[in-house]
Formats: C-alpha cells, structure tokens, sequence
C-alpha cells in the first residue's frame, strides 16, 4: 500500500497549485488524478482572471463587485483576503511564465467582464485557462511528487476522527487501490455533469464533494447553480464572457438589444444570474428564436471587425466554425444558457479546512464561500490559484504534526463491495440511462427558474432514479479502461449532488442570485441570509444553517 504524508485528488490548477504548495513545505506529496493533468477542466476556461493591478482600479471595488455579484450571501471576510490575494496570485502566474496578452504598452491586457464595476479581467485571448495550467505544471515540475494519473476516487475512509486515507480505481491496470494519508486535499473541479446542458466536461463529476459528503463532511450552499448565459446552441461549449466583454451583443428574433429591459444600466455586461435570466425569459416569452435544439438568441460580433475577433477570441472562432458551421465574423452565434459552474461544494474556512480533520478541498469542488449566490466571471481561475495554495500550505502543515495514518488492507473491501455487485448483477439497470434520466430531471425540474411544483416533483422522480441505481449492473467485465464501471461510480456520485442540490433550492423559498424562485420572486433577508449546510443523513440529505460573514458592506438591492 502507498503512502504520503498529504494526497491531493485532481489535478487542475486548483490541485497543482496545492501540491505545489505542499511541496515547499517539504512533505511527500502524491497527486490522484483521472485525466491527465494537462487535460483537466481548469484548461477549458476561457475568458479571463480578475486582478486589481492597475492605478486606475482598486482592491476595494473588485470586493465589492465581488459582494454585490453574490447577492450578498459571501462571506466578506473570506472576499476581502481572496481579493488582496489576486494582484500577487497573477504576478507569481507571470513570472512562472504564463503568457497573458498585452495593451499596447506592454502592460498586461484587461478586458471588462459581467459584474465587474472596472475592465479588471486579465486574460491569454481566450486560452487563459490552459495558459495557466501550462505554466504551472512547468513549475511543479514531475520530479517533485508521485502522479497517480487515470485513477478515480471511490470513496475517502475515515476513521478515529481524522483522514486516513483513500481508495481508488486504477483505471489502467482495472485494480482498486489504497492510499494512506495524513492529509488529503480534494481538487476534483465541477460538477456540471448533473445537468443535460453544461459547458462543463465530461469528466465534471463532482466525485470529491460525492466523496466528501459520504465520509460526513458538510455540503454548502449547493442549491446554488450557475447557468453561463451564451452556451452554443446544440454542443453547450462555452462562447466566454470575453465575447461581450470585447463588445458583443445578444438580440432576439427581432433583432433587439433586449438587455436593455433588464439591466439598462450595462446591457450585456450585467452578472452572469442576470442575463441568463434575460434570454430565458425572451426564449418564454416568444421573442425568441426556435430551432431542433430549442429556443435561442443571437450573440453577435460581427460589428467588432474580423482583425478583433480572430485575435482576441481565436478558440470562439474555431469552436464555432467547426461546431456549428458558422462564422462568428459574418454571422450571429445561436446561443442560449447552459449550466457552468457550481457556487457551492464541500464547506471549507480559507485555509480549505473542511470539518473532517486532515480533509481540506479548494477549487470549484469547495465552498468558502466567496462567489454566494452567483459567482463573477474570473473569479473563478483566481479562486482556484488563491485558495489551491491555501489548501496545500495548511494540508502541509497539518501532514507535520499528524500520526501515521491507520489505514489497513481491510479498508479496501467496505469500499469497493457495492461495484463488485454491480459487476457480478446478471440483470439491472444501465448506468448510462439513469444518467441521462438525472440530467433530464435536473434540466426540466432545477433550472434557472424554479418553483415548488417543480422542485417537489424533480425530487420525486430524482429519488425514483436513486432506486433504481440500487439495482445498476456494468455490463463490461474488462480490468483496461472499464468505462461502464466509471460511469456507474460517477453516475451514484453525481445522484447524491443532485438530490442535496434540490432539497437545498426546495427548502430556500426566496430568490436570490442564481436561484431564482418564481413563486418567491423576492430576497429574502430577513430570514434567508444563510448558508445552506447539508449533511448525510439516513433519510437522505439534513439541513442546517450558517450565518454570512459581514466586514463593511452592508445588503441592498442589486441593480445593473
Ligand atoms: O465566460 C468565460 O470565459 C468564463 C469565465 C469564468 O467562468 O470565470
């Protein structure tokens, strides 16, 4: 059995910057990964990262864009430091040799994104994730850790009031492994994949929140979901923010700029819930465009010139002539919202200690909480840099002083007995169809707007689907690359998410950032301004409450 003093699961920036942190402070690390580091999600992110770095903008304001695009259900003690963290976290990504754009005079370029009170978004065209993610895997450097590379994480076992360790399944070789840890740091990334529309991989599981959920961490804020407002149409790849930050505008069939309606103030630029919004209430309203895919709305950037969109949106132009046969230079791109990111995950303080000793998260799988109820475009590969190396500088430093870990050969079996049922079943349920039924259930039941019928009846029928995966069976016996056993694992992570995700919204009877009640279409201050905690239960997911922590910004309307 391997062992390390802290193990980190996933291997975007989130979990490279924590390893190497970890590193520094000189512990045996090891990193869990199923995809290739170079291949993680983090790599997929397009359109920028927020930094207050020039004279004219300010620390301050980039909180307070931040406070106010999460409807206040941040907590501001945790923005305040996440924001004085940014302008350094983009320095070090330079010197580590990220090649971010450039104005005119050299200086780093900067674009506006939704949200932002200032143009504060510094970007690589729109590469800056996998420019991120290149540069900080030179750093790390493969010499310095273990890479457990294409294993996926089972289950986290924990014992004696701490982390023991883990088990996986080495997807290469078809065995289940162990790993013992003193500590472990959970970078597993998105959960996008409940959903049937996302512009998330499909590798964006939610394993680690699954996982950290089961070994009886707190879940936080998890009803809390972000729908991008410009997916393509059909495929869901992300058209990033950039594209309208760059100048572009949305129109319906009727060829209006009908931002104008609801956020007069910065039309297209208005946050991410707000927008979203908009062309779903165009597309139900009829003013939208229909299609086989549904209904759409336009994203035009014809007006912006060729020379511009071709440099400052390379990947835009690619992805679309190759993916929906159109030119993004002459012609409008159909687009319409699509999941994108989750504003909640497993509850960590901003060192990404979660209430499980010796178990910390970081990344888009925590939640510290910064982004509350809607989270601002770039902040999200800032999140991922800031609190990744918070993580791994307290998981090190937890790793010191703690026990070997007790994990035994026994451990593996407890773990693992579920999939050699579902392996050994002659006859059950596929996998891949209570996955597509979840997804459908999510799309239908818990989308942008939501009410209780809706919410009450997902629930039914998302609990009717959780049965069913009692009876999954994986046809494949292969040890090389099971793909029908990993989608058993991930479908049974990804129905537990899904569940926690609708009791939250169903329980929440306000509206606020990207939960939008329509059957309480108001905030709701006086008795919402808390964070949602979810827990593991017998009966499925228990609910408690936390308070918001407030410095200097006290809550009033958002208006854009
Ligand atoms: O639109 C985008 O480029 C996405 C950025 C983000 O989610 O932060």
């Amino acid at each position: 059995m391997q062992q390390h003093d802290v193990v980190v699961v996933g291997a975007g920036l989130a979990g490279q910057r924590a390893a190497l942190a970890a590193v520094e402070a000189g512990r045996d690390v090891a990193i869990v990964t199923k995809l290739h580091p170079l291949r993680s999600h983090s790599g997929a992110a397009q359109g920028g990262i927020n930094a207050a770095v020039g004279a004219e903008d300010s620390v301050d304001t980039h909180i307070y864009d931040t406070v106010k695009g999460s409807d206040y259900l941040g907590d501001q003690d945790a923005i305040e430091f996440f924001c004085r963290e940014a302008g350094p976290t983009v320095v070090e990504m330079e010197h580590f040799g990220t090649i971010f754009s450039r104005g005119p005079d050299g200086s780093l370029a900067r674009r506006p994104f939704g949200g932002a009170g200032f143009p504060r978004t510094i970007y690589a065209a729109d590469r800056t994730g996998l420019a991120l993610l290149q540069a900080l895997w030179e750093r790390l450097g493969t010499e310095r850790f273990t890479l457990y590379d294409e294993w996926d994480l089972i289950d986290l076992v924990v014992r004696d009031g701490r982390v023991q360790g883990l088990v996986a399944l080495d997807r290469k070789g078809g065995e289940f492994q162990e790993i013992a840890a003193k500590a472990i740091v959970l970078a597993t990334g998105p959960a996008g994949r409940i959903y049937g529309r996302t512009t998330n991989a499909h590798s964006c599981t939610g394993d680690g929140v699954a996982a950290a959920y089961s070994a009886g961490g707190y879940l936080k804020d998890m009803e809390f979901v972000q729908f991008h407002p410009t997916a393509l149409l059909e495929t869901s790849i992300l058209i990033t923010e950039g594209a309208r930050g760059e100048g572009g505008y949305l129109k319906n069939a009727s060829g209006d700029r009908f931002m104008s309606q609801y956020a007069p103030h910065v039309l297209e630029l208005a946050s991410r819930d707000v927008v979203s919004r908009a062309i779903v209430t165009e597309v139900l309203e009829g003013r939208g465009f229909t299609g086989p895919y549904g209904g759409y709305v336009h994203l035009e950037l014809m007006h912006l010139g060729k020379e511009k969109v071709e440099s400052r949106l390379q990947e835009i132009c690619d992805f679309c002539r190759n993916f929906a046969g159109i030119d993004p230079v002459t012609e409008p791109i159909p687009v319409y919202p699509a999941q994108h990111y989750m504003m909640g995950g497993v509850g960590t303080d901003i060192h990404g200690a979660t209430n499980v000793p010796g178990l910390f998260a970081a990344g888009e799988c925590a939640c510290v909480s910064i982004h509350g109820a809607n989270r601002l475009g770039g902040n999200s590969l800032l999140e991922t840099l800031v609190f990744g190396k918070e993580a791994g500088v307290a998981a090190a430093a937890f790793a010191a002083s703690a026990a070997k870990p007790a994990l035994h050969e026994s451990d593996l079996e407890p773990a693992v007995a579920p999939l050699r049922g579902w392996m050994a079943r002659g006859e059950g349920e596929d996998p891949s169809t209570l996955r597509t039924e979840m997804q459908r259930i999510m799309e239908r039941y818990v989308g942008v707007y939501r009410n209780e019928g809706d919410l009450l009846e997902g629930l039914k029928q998302l609990r009717a689907v959780r049965e069913r995966f009692d009876r999954v069976r994986v046809v494949d016996q292969s040890k090389v690359f099971n793909m029908n056993l990993i989608d058993a694992i991930e479908t049974g992570h990804m129905l537990d998410l899904a569940e926690v995700i609708i009791v939250g919204a169903y329980a929440r009877t306000e509206s606020r950032g990207a939960h939008s009640r329509t059957d309480y279409p108001k905030r709701d201050d006086a008795k919402w301004m808390k964070h949602t905690l979810a827990k593991r239960g017998p009966e499925g997911p228990q609910l408690s409450y936390a308070a918001v922590g407030f410095t200097r910004w006290e809550p009033k309307e958002r208006v854009y």
